[in-house]
């Protein structure tokens, strides 16, 4: 079941007055920039792990057949690693709709890798929220990924370039990374 959380994003008032505010992408806004944004540089949250736990109905799955996607578990000690970027307030708009299926803007610390850290916001799909799918085993969770198609294109297509930007940033994540080998295994 899809979720539409655009209303609840608008009312998130953490940073208004700002003229500039960090974003940090764990998942597709790791590798898909589809806005405009002032920097952008490898950056860690502390305490959240990636996982495919989030269902897709928007843009890599249907109501009736839905994808998988990345959210963000707490686990404490864990550090996830992504894509920073400082963007502009109004950016934020395109942000709410691009995650609208049950992601809720989260302040965070963010962590540079020259050492210095900003508050931010991360999208994240807590498991109270309709569409979220739960925990299944990466053969499981690569089998749904393996036939699930959106409108913004095949699943497999997300997990792949998240796989290998995260490979291009020298990142290694054991669950993406036994999704993808499962991927292939299948064939897909
Ligand atoms: C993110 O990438 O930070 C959120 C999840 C997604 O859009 O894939």
């Amino acid at each position: 079941m899809s979720l539409n959380t655009i209303a609840i994003n608008q009312q998130m008032d953490k940073f208004d007055g700002h003229q500039r505010v960090w974003l940090f992408g764990y998942g597709s806004l790791i590798y898909k920039a589809d806005f405009p944004f002032i920097e952008r540089c490898p950056a860690s949250i502390a305490g959240w792990s990636r996982r495919f736990w989030q269902g897709s109905h928007d843009h890599r799955g249907t109501e009736a057949a839905p994808g998988r996607v990345a959210t963000l578990v707490p686990d404490p000690g864990a550090v996830c690693h992504g894509m920073a970027y400082l963007i502009t307030p109004d950016v934020f708009a395109h942000l709410d709709h691009r995650e609208k299926n049950g992601y809720l803007r989260l302040a965070t610390d963010i962590h540079f890798d020259d050492g210095s850290s900003e508050q931010g916001l991360v999208y994240i799909a807590t498991a109270e929220n309709a569409a979220f799918l739960g925990e299944a085993s990466e053969q499981q969770i690569a089998l749904q990924i393996a036939s699930a198609h959106g409108p913004s294109g095949p699943n497999r297509d997300y997990l792949l370039a998240l796989a290998q930007a995260l490979r291009d940033m020298d990142r290694h994540d054991a669950h993406v990374f036994a999704i993808e080998a499962f991927l292939h295994d299948a064939g897909a």
